[in-house]
């Protein structure tokens, strides 16, 4: 029998359904919010990043079609070739204003931002990229992408990070990425200290704040603001797809490193602008953030949450942010988990390996400040009778 060319890819595919490792995508009817409809039922929306309830605001609704009127939709082509809108322009100044930098580029998506930034700064072989073993997967690859020599250190330890930074310490340039707040555990990169190290050993500091900003900080102005690091940390990777409740991608630095990438960066070269409508909301949802209490409803929403569920006897990790993993460690189970809560018309999604080690598998519980009390009372009730019945609790 001749061999089909495809047969690994379906070999693969009954792998991963063997291993509940397969990702079943559900289908949303409806805008996100705190409920969704997904087959025509109402379901409580605890997966999203949309954290501070900006992806379906009325205000920015509005603000966007006035917008649209005005400038269209798409951006034609590539910046440095079809010339950059004024939108464009608008929202790299108020995301500056808003991280206390002076100046930002704008890119599609925060993972194209990671890949903007490491393989630009580091293109030999006598460069070192030293980077937490958490890292985001776009981190991972931009990390893959760039020419450097990889030092991987263990998840937020300083000794060990000292121990890289030494070995590295006879490259051309060095760089220290890392997560500000990690996306699978929802801990904080211990900044002040790796902002020491870095200026003991001359490296170039890269955090990226797709989870901080919005969320830590004065007003949600991300992790720097929370541990008081104006000016200190180098560069900062940003996403418009979470707490800005759109899409894109931001870096954000002094003047020359935002040049740099402008004339150098590929994804910001070869790769067409954000759209009309996503530059629009996000430059409301700036607005927004500054002037409402957003912020505060999602810490508010998130310490109840946490706490009742700690009461409950659940185990949370070690999550210093909204993100609460749920942690439950056995893949199958954490499937069942997962679909018994979609039974009991909760949306919360199950999280396994390759997106986390082997068996740490959990239930990502993404809290936000759309939520009401009785969203979260439902929520907790439904944990703990499914808890209980499954043996967990
Ligand atoms: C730490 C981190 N960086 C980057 C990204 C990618 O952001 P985007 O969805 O804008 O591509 C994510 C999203 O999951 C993330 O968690």
């Amino acid at each position: 029998m001749i061999k089909s060319k495809f047969d690994f890819i379906t070999e693969e595919l009954e792998n991963l359904k063997k291993e509940s490792r397969y990702n079943y995508i559900r289908v949303i009817e409806s805008p996100q919010d705190s409920w969704l409809v997904i087959e025509g039922r109402k379901k409580l929306n605890l997966c999203s990043n949309n954290y501070l309830g900006l992806a379906n605001h009325p205000e920015i609704i509005q603000f966007c079609i006035e917008g649209i009127k005005k400038y269209g939709i798409g951006p034609g082509a590539v910046r440095s070739i079809a010339g950059t809108n004024v939108l464009h322009i608008e929202l790299e100044k108020k995301l500056s204003e808003f991280k206390h930098t002076e100046d930002t580029i704008l890119l599609q998506s925060g993972f194209n931002a990671n890949l903007a930034v490491i393989p630009t700064l580091l293109d030999s072989p006598d460069d070192a990229v030293i980077s937490d073993e958490l890292n985001h997967a776009s981190i991972i690859d931009a990390i893959r992408l760039s020419k450097a020599k990889r030092f991987i250190y263990k998840h937020l330890d300083m000794n060990d990070l000292e121990e890289k930074l030494k070995e590295a310490s006879g490259c051309r340039r060095k760089v220290v990425v890392t997560d500000g707040v990690f996306s699978m555990d929802g801990d904080i990169a211990p900044l002040p200290k790796i902002v020491e190290l870095c200026q003991k050993y001359e490296a170039i500091l890269v955090v990226d704040d797709a989870h901080g900003e919005g969320v830590l900080g004065n007003k949600g102005r991300g992790i720097v603001d929370h541990f008081n690091l104006h000016g200190k940390v180098d560069i900062e990777v940003g996403t418009l797809s979470k707490a800005f409740g759109v899409v894109g991608g931001f870096v954000s630095s002094n003047s020359m490193v935002i040049e740099f990438l402008k004339q150098k960066a590929r994804p910001f070269l070869f790769s067409s602008a954000l759209t009309i409508p996503d530059t629009l909301a996000a430059i409301k949802a700036i607005d927004i953030i500054l002037n409402s209490d957003v912020v505060e409803r999602l810490w508010e929403n998130t310490r109840y949450f946490k706490t009742e569920m700690m009461k409950l006897g659940f185990d949370l990790g070690s999550s210093q942010t909204p993100i609460t993993p749920v942690m439950l460690y056995e893949e199958s189970l954490t499937q069942e988990f997962a679909k018994m809560l979609f039974e009991e018309d909760i949306f919360a999604m199950p999280i396994f390996y390759p997106t986390v080690p082997k068996n740490k598998a959990r239930i990502r519980v993404m809290i936000s400040a759309m939520h009401t009390k009785n969203d979260l009372d439902f929520a907790l009730e439904k944990f703990q009778k499914i808890g209980k019945k499954l043996g967990i609790i």
